[in-house]
């Protein structure tokens, strides 16, 4: 059993909702899971397992929510070493050439940081997919069998 931690940016509670969902779905597979929709530092550093869920705004832009623990890790720079993480873009592909940017963002930062990411990080298209939690379920099943 792994425990997870998963920070969430959210506009408009599409990433929230699918938080909800990837939360509940770790439990029933037996790990533990908390949600943080205004995650601090300290409890970024505390994690064993990071899953950061977000959105993107404005133009390829952090939800106002993530901005703050964004901004810090940026100035810390909390090397997160040895630390499990994983990253859920959701962006709408007809923003073009800022898709995703959100959580492209958070994936180089977390890199910089010398996170390990087992698996790549998944691009949520809403002009492919109502319902997100469709093509984050496969993804979460491969991503949880490395906790
Ligand atoms: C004002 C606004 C700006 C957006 N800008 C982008 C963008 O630059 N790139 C992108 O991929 N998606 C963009 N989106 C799409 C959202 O990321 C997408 O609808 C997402 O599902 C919203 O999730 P949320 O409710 O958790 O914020 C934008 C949406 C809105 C309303």
């Amino acid at each position: 059993m792994a425990s997870v931690s998963i920070f969430v940016g959210s506009m408009y509670g599409n990433a929230d909702n699918l938080a909800a969902e990837v939360k509940n779905k770790l439990i029933s597979l037996g790990h533990e899971a908390t949600v943080f929709e205004d995650g601090t530092i300290e409890q970024l550093v505390a994690a064993d397992n990071l899953l950061f869920i977000t959105s993107t705004t404005g133009a390829g832009d952090l939800p106002d929510n993530i901005q703050p623990l964004f901004s810090q890790m940026q100035s810390q720079f909390p090397m997160l070493t040895n630390k499990k993480v994983g990253v859920i873009a959701l962006g709408d592909s007809s923003y073009g050439d800022t898709f995703c940017g959100g959580g492209r963002q958070i994936d180089a930062l977390v890199q910089e940081l010398n996170a390990t990411l087992p698996i790549e990080r998944l691009d949520i298209d809403a002009c492919e997919h109502f319902e997100p939690w469709e093509p984050a379920a496969p993804w979460l099943m491969r991503w949880a069998a490395i906790l």
